[in-house]
């Protein structure tokens, strides 16, 4: 019987982009683009079922078994740490995490510093590493409200085009980390599945390689 691999996709337009690189890797389902409220895709022949997740679940899915490999932002990856291999850098979904501040910000390096930001273990151990003291206030979204409300010093955001921080009078003080998208897999499935998770991620490889 041909091994099926359960692969999680990330919901949103990083997925779209995913998914049409698997495709084109060989591994088509025409069913996954009929408009309907489904969430698992099966094409049997070619050994794949699919599955739409929140783009930050699927590194939970992939660590616990219930997809054998994914596709991850590198932020969540950095984290919440899971225990998964990291096969591929995918080469999309670039964008950068950063500290930002209102255009007028100067630091006082004898203050802690406020750091809003959804990304805490990102923000402390960045920090850390300075030997600056700082205060995380994890927001959950529309995180660029607390530097203009004065709730936060600084924000540690995801910075893609720079429009949400220029559209409300903020700016880069420092990158903090660059990002993209990467394959996953549960560690059980590369061991019992590694043939064919390995054929796709050469497969995917190659087409990361063709564009660079
Ligand atoms: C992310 C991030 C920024 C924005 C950056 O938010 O938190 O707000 O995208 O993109 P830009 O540099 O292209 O403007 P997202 O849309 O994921 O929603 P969120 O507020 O829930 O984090």
């Amino acid at each position: 019987m041909k091994t099926v691999l359960n692969v999680a996709l990330p919901k949103g337009r990083l997925g779209e982009k995913v998914l049409a690189m698997f495709e084109k890797a060989g591994y088509p389902c025409p069913s996954i683009h009929e408009s309907n409220r489904k969430l698992i895709f099966e094409n049997e022949e070619c050994g794949v079922r699919y599955f739409w997740v929140k783009p930050s679940d699927v590194a939970i899915y992939v660590e616990r078994g219930a997809a054998d490999i994914g596709v991850a932002g590198k932020d969540i990856l950095l984290e919440y740490g899971p225990d998964v291999y990291e096969l591929l850098d995918l080469d999309i979904g670039k964008c950068r995490m950063a500290v930002a501040a209102k255009n007028d910000f100067r630091d006082d390096p004898r203050r802690t510093l406020r750091v809003a930001t959804k990304f805490s273990r990102i923000a402390a151990d960045f920090y850390a590493k300075k030997g600056r003291d700082i205060d995380i206030i994890h927001l959950n979204g529309s995180i660029e409200l607390a530097p203009i409300l004065d709730l936060s010093d600084v924000i540690v955001d995801i910075v893609e085009t720079g429009t949400t921080l220029k559209e409300n009078d903020l700016s880069v003080v420092e990158t903090v980390v660059p990002i993209s998208a990467r394959l996953i897999a549960n560690k059980a499935s590369y061991k019992f599945k590694g043939e064919a998770i390995a054929a796709i991620a050469e497969n995917l490889k190659q087409q990361t390689e063709a564009t660079t």
